[in-house]
């Protein structure tokens, strides 16, 4: 079964074609990057008459790329939460226009279950039960994946998310935008045991998260040091800062295994890609007999394909939508579309 899948909730406009949610015949992503960088993140008013300008093309080739017509395709699947609401709707009203003139289901998907399932296109053995740690530019957390289409949080970020404050504490750091990415790249000469970050706990949520100080910490390091005419070295301060944060979700993660007795973690979100974390959370998975799954390098960011596959468990569960189908900027994961 084809599902055609369309992604617009932040700075990719992205559609795919992906058969029975595991194999992936096209995968278009047409990046922001370049128009967003002169700002130093991401403009929302930008995104989405970026989206808009290229989203027809951007669906266009992904039929043709996979060497269909609509007529092959059985339903179409399209973000609609959680994200920046103006690109969002870029998104569903181009799909919610293609359903109807194609008489084709609509099928809404919740974009953290569309970044854990990229899992399932990298690793067509994956099913569910497993914990899944979540972390992307808007969102962090943990949560219990019980089927394809239910999900249960154990833990959250209160404030920041672990991606936000990466490409925050690389702005303050003066790299250029995309920051988490950057950041990585430029931390891998640094000494990571140089600078002592706080680790923050909160009170009374073992499994929640809180980066709102990290964030704060580098910003006072840097402003401290301008102040003194100090020259910082960021990639000392880079890989410290990965290091906090990778501490926090790794020891979060960590006590949810332990505790929820579960065996299988799966890693999800734009910031899977991270180095440190890749490389520390199987070292972790090791330690403890865990069975590890990571998302492939290019299904870690916004893409169309990961979209196509929650898409069809969605499907095949019946969350379809009708015409009068909205964007929500912020969304539950457990309860979508309410
Ligand atoms: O999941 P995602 O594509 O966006 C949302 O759905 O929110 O994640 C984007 C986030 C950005 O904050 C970006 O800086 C971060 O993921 N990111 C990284 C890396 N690659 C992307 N952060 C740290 N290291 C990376 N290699």
């Amino acid at each position: 079964m084809k599902i055609l899948s369309i992604e617009s909730s932040c700075d990719e406009t992205a559609a795919a074609v992906v058969e029975d949610g595991r194999e992936v015949l096209s995968n278009v992503v047409s990046t922001q990057i370049e128009k967003h960088k002169i700002f130093g993140g991401v403009v929302p008013e930008i995104a989405s008459r970026l989206h808009t300008e290229n989203i027809s093309w951007v669906v266009s080739k992904a039929l043709q790329d996979a060497s269909c017509t609509l007529e092959d395709i059985e339903a179409i699947a399209v973000t609609n939460e959680p994200g920046l609401i103006g690109a969002l709707l870029v998104g569903v009203n181009y799909a919610k226009g293609l359903a109807f003139s194609a008489d084709k289901p609509l099928v809404p998907v919740h974009h953290l279950r569309s970044h854990i399932a990229a899992n399932y296109i990298t690793h067509k053995d994956l099913k569910p039960p497993f914990m899944c740690l979540v972390v992307s530019g808007g969102n962090t957390l943990i949560c219990k994946v019980n089927d394809y289409t239910d999900f249960e949080i154990i833990g959250k970020t209160r404030d920041d998310a672990a991606g936000e404050a990466m490409d925050k504490a690389a702005r303050t750091l003066g790299i250029p935008y995309p920051g988490g990415v950057n950041l990585d790249k430029i931390a891998k000469n640094g000494d990571a045991n140089k600078y002592k970050f706080p680790h923050p706990k909160v009170d009374g949520s073992p499994y929640d998260f809180s980066f709102s100080g990290l964030k704060t910490s580098v910003i006072n390091l840097c402003h401290n040091a301008e102040q003194k005419g100090e020259e910082l070295n960021a990639a000392d301060v880079g890989a410290s800062f990965i290091n906090a944060v990778v501490d926090s979700l790794i020891e979060k993660t960590t006590l949810a295994m332990n505790n929820y007795n579960e065996k299988t973690l799966v890693l999800a979100g734009g910031v899977s890609a991270n180095s440190v974390l890749r490389e520390r959370i199987k070292n972790e998975a090791e330690k403890h007999g865990w069975k590890l799954y990571l998302p492939d390098l290019s299904l870690c960011g916004d893409n169309g394909a990961m979209v196509g596959a929650q898409g069809y468990f969605e499907y095949i569960n019946g969350s379809l939508a009708d015409l009068s189908l909205n964007g929500r900027a912020t969304a539950d994961i457990t309860e979508p579309n309410s």
